[in-house]
């Protein structure tokens, strides 16, 4: 399967800063076609930039685009909410959900993720429902169950290889310049491989990124892993530079 590298761009930069980002890196992948061979480009703008990014990669099929989170609510009465039908109404085809950023800091559980996820299908968009364990789970061994319950917990009735992608992202790693041992990203891909089995339809055709300080340089023994599918990419993907680096290390 093509590695599907995908730009987390979190709360960043400009609407000129996103305009400049996404032209860099369609005349990236024009000067170097052969990226698009192995991999798929996803960016994740914030919900303000998502109008720019869709004019910009308006008639090109190298990029398409996503959003960062949505509501669990279908419609209505939700002050600030933006719903997964508007993301897809704005030609998002992704959405992140349960990046630990919003675990940690705004409080979501698997039940509200899980709940998003279903909106997120029903309008047609692929979740990336992302999983992760913390610096003290991992000491204390506890990071193989407490990934299995994020899954058990926030992956929805209906999942499948076509509608669903898992970003596992080591919250340790995460905007810290630690990544995973491949050999640990590697074991623990393996081990959300299998517990998709059962959970959703074509578990092998399901894509399983690995996120957390991913860069240039930690890309390649990464991507390499058995059942590493791609890289979710926060830091390394604010630039075009950086980020189709780790496309050609893959
Ligand atoms: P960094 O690549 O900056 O560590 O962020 C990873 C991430 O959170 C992607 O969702």
């Amino acid at each position: 399967m093509k590695k599907l590298i995908a730009g987390n761009w979190k709360m960043n930069g400009t609407l000129d800063d996103a305009r400049v980002l996404i032209a860099d890196i369609l005349n990236g992948l024009h000067a170097q076609p052969e990226l698009l061979k192995t991999c798929d480009f996803l960016v994740c703008p914030p919900f303000l930039h998502i109008s720019a990014i869709r004019h910009a990669v308006y008639n090109s099929k190298d990029v398409v685009f996503g959003a960062q989170d949505c509501a669990a609510a279908e419609n209505g009465a939700h002050t600030g909410e933006i719903s997964a039908a508007m993301l897809r109404d704005s030609g998002c085809s992704h959405v992140i959900l349960g990046h630990s950023e919003r675990r940690q800091h705004q409080g979501e559980t698997d039940a509200l993720i899980r709940k998003k996820a279903e909106r997120a299908h029903a309008a047609g968009l692929i979740a990336i429902i992302c999983v992760g364990e913390t610096a003290d789970e991992r000491a204390a061994g506890n990071e193989k169950k407490v990934v299995e319950a994020q899954i058990r917990g926030s992956l929805p009735a209906g999942a499948s290889a076509a509608n669903t992608v898992i970003a596992y992202e080591p919250v340790w790693a995460i905007g810290t310049g630690k990544t995973a041992m491949p050999a640990d990203a590697e074991v623990m891909h393996g081990f959300i491989r299998e517990l998709l089995s059962g959970q959703v339809e074509n578990p092998e055709n399901t894509r399983i990124l690995y996120g957390g300080s991913m860069k240039p340089d930690s890309a390649k023994a990464l991507l390499a892993a058995k059942n590493v599918d791609g890289g979710l990419i926060g830091g390394a993907s604010l630039t075009a530079r950086e980020f189709l680096a780790i496309a050609q290390a893959a």
